[in-house]
């Protein structure tokens, strides 16, 4: 997989060398360009927004130094790529999107600030390419830079071979399929705080560890994400 994450932060996207995600790049299995969008403006104070046409607070991303971005990027791409825009006003960023971008061979990433960038840019690019506007979560963030960190580490760590065990891939919450929160977890010690280990996990039987891993995901997720929870026959 490899992604072209343009922004005016570049400087945000350092950490992605660090951890699994950095550790996939430098064993060759995913690899990414940051690029600067003020690089694409052609005027001395490199301007990259400007105010809303019928008012309003705030500055929007103008046209101009995205068109020509996308179309450089769109030139060098050697397979069309997936455009992803994060904004709090896309579709839901999930555990199934992630799994769909992470078997696309190329991902641009457009990080907008301000208001969002000028509405154009996404039609335009539409005609080019598949483009995904998307949210990952009902809260604003200041732009799309914190939204790519999370995207590309929800999508790096199902690249084949970057997670070592693939097993700790589906068990986790929202594993497509369950579609249910995970059950808690414990190591050793096996008393702390005059807190215990819940017995069962000590017993050795699987059938009676599965079954209550069954049961504390579902009293979970009835607690925290209601609507996760499979349609009750009435
Ligand atoms: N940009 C600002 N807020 C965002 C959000 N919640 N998701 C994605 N991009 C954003």
């Amino acid at each position: 997989m490899y992604a072209d994450i343009v922004t005016i932060f570049p400087d945000y996207f350092a950490p992605l060398d660090l951890s699994l995600v950095g550790k996939a790049r430098r064993a060759g299995l995913v690899d990414w360009r940051v690029h600067d969008l003020r690089d694409w403006t052609h005027d001395r104070h490199r301007t990259v927004d400007d105010t809303p046409y019928g008012g309003g607070a705030g500055m929007v991303m103008k046209p101009e130094p995205w068109g020509e971005a996308l179309d450089q990027l769109l030139a060098e791409a050697w397979s069309t790529p997936t455009l992803v825009i994060p904004t709090p006003a896309g579709v839901p960023f999930t555990q199934a999107m992630a799994h769909e971008l992470a078997a696309a061979p190329h991902l641009m990433f457009a990080c907008g600030r301000y208001e969002g960038i000028d509405a154009r840019v996404a039609e335009h690019a539409a005609s080019r390419m598949p483009v995904r506007e998307v949210s990952i979560g009902d809260y604003v963030l200041n732009g799309g830079e914190v939204a790519v960190l999370a995207m590309m580490e929800a999508i790096v760590r199902l690249v084949p071979g970057v997670v070592g065990n693939p097993e700790s891939l589906v068990e986790e919450s929202h594993a497509v399929g369950s579609g249910l929160l995970e059950y808690p977890s414990y190591t050793k010690p096996m008393h702390w705080r005059g807190l215990d280990v819940p017995a069962v996990l000590l017993s050795g039987d699987h059938g009676r560890v599965d079954a209550w891993r069954a049961a504390r995901s579902l009293e979970r997720t009835a607690a925290r994400r209601p609507d996760l929870l499979p349609p009750t026959q009435d």
